[in-house]
């Protein structure tokens, strides 16, 4: 019997499955345990013989089959395993898992599993760039589905582009390396965070609202990587066209009243970290009704109140306040010395001073430059270089860790 992890490998239909028999070979040296479920189609390409053969397992085809049922019935077959790899994932079969369907025993046991999956796609180029397999590939992703490839080239179809499957070497990296993530120690396990992202959208009448451009990217990198980091996260976001981020819970707002009360339910919490772009004023009256506009070219005088501030509620809740409150600065000038005195205004440990600048990209684009100030004096400012949100996140994330340590 295999000592190694137990992989439940869905082989759905495609040239490339072929190539899923060289995967199942080198996991077998690393003495994985694997079983595998052959769908219809993945039979017209592959052999349930060369499979089994590989394996060194009985090979899973029947949602029907009394001997299989008796043997392990097919609930039992989606949860026994560590990760549930289905390669080469065919658009058919992401069509099904994003809609929840379960009409043959691989869609079945992708329904019923609780374990983690991944998928490394295989089609031809225009069935993956089509809307409705990127759609479902959001979806997929949104849950948690864990991805590889596909890769850019010559297609079996004859056609060039996206759509190869992933070479086994990838499939097995990254089967290794989620492995070794999901054993690796969490660091924020037992923690809990709260993390706002987004903008505020603040109504003036039923069909218009005062914005601003944020994307919320930032804000759900950092519930992502302090998700990841083991600790318990609820993300209140404003209006975003973001796909959650896997394992966290999200409560969406619309304003920035809204945003303050669902930040005030989710505590008491470890950490708070205010990422939005929380509108600063509001219409003092929203209009009931769609403003309507006067016929004599006068123009309505919009009068604003100002919104509660997030941030320097919670820095100051008292016995509520999480013990350690993290906001950011968007400066366009004197950046550090704005963030410096920022910090100290709202109350907050520390805050991340970006230069949100249109020259510097910041605003809704992808990366980020900061500096975290956690004191009055400057010889302890922290510079990181430019880089992605994400890495950012996630050295807020190792810093965090470092703290509580
Ligand atoms: N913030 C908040 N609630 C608000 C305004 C801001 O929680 N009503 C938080 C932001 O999430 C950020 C920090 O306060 O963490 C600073 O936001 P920023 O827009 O830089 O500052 P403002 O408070 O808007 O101040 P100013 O407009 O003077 O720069």
């Amino acid at each position: 019997m295999p000592t190694g992890p137990n992989i439940l490998l869905i082989i759905s239909g495609g040239i490339a499955a072929y190539k899923v028999l060289e995967v199942i070979r080198r996991l077998r040296d690393r003495d994985f345990n694997i079983r595998a479920i052959l769908t219809k189609g993945g039979a017209q390409f592959v052999t349930p013989l060369s499979v089994s053969a590989l394996t060194e397992n009985k090979v899973y085809q029947d949602l029907f089959s009394l001997t299989d049922e008796a043997e392990m019935g097919h609930i039992r077959l989606s949860r026994e395993a560590d990760l549930v790899l289905v390669a080469p994932a065919s658009a058919d079969i992401l069509a099904k898992m994003a809609t929840g369907q379960a009409g043959d025993l691989a869609t079945t046991a992708l329904l019923a599993t609780d374990k983690p999956v991944m998928i490394a796609p295989a089609m031809n180029v225009e069935m993956w760039n089509h809307p409705a397999t990127q759609a479902n590939i959001a979806t997929l992703e949104s849950r948690g589905v864990i991805r590889v490839g596909p890769s850019a080239g010559d297609l079996a179809c004859g056609e060039v582009g996206s759509g190869r499957l992933a070479e086994p070497a990838e499939i097995i990296a990254s089967v290794l390396d989620f492995l070794e993530a999901q054993n690796a120690p969490k660091p924020l396990a037992g923690k809990t965070a709260v993390v706002t992202s987004g903008p505020t959208h603040e109504p003036i009448d039923p069909v218009r609202y005062i914005a601003n451009r944020s994307s919320g990217k930032q804000g759900h990198a950092i519930a992502e990587a302090l998700s990841d980091a083991g600790a318990a996260v609820t993300l209140v976001s404003g209006p975003v066209t973001l796909p959650d981020p896997a394992g966290v819970k999200v409560v969406r707002v619309e304003t920035a009243r809204e945003m303050l009360a669902s930040v005030q339910d989710a505590l008491p919490a470890d950490i708070a970290i205010c990422a939005a772009a929380v509108a600063d004023w509001r219409s003092a009256d929203e209009a009931g009704q769609k403003l309507k506009k006067d016929r004599s070219g006068e123009i309505p005088d919009l009068k604003l109140s100002e919104n509660p501030d997030i941030l320097a509620t919670i820095s100051k809740a008292g016995p509520t306040r999480p013990g350690l409150v993290i906001g950011f600065a968007a400066e366009t000038e004197n950046v550090i010395d704005h963030a410096r005195a920022k910090r100290a205004r709202k109350g907050c440990d520390w805050i991340l001073a970006n230069d949100v600048a249109p020259e510097t990209g910041t605003f809704g684009g992808d990366d980020n430059e900061i500096c975290l100030i956690s004191g009055d004096d400057e010889n302890s400012d922290e510079r990181w270089e430019r880089q992605s949100k994400t890495g950012v996140a996630r050295a807020l994330s190792a810093r965090i860790i470092k703290h509580f340590s």
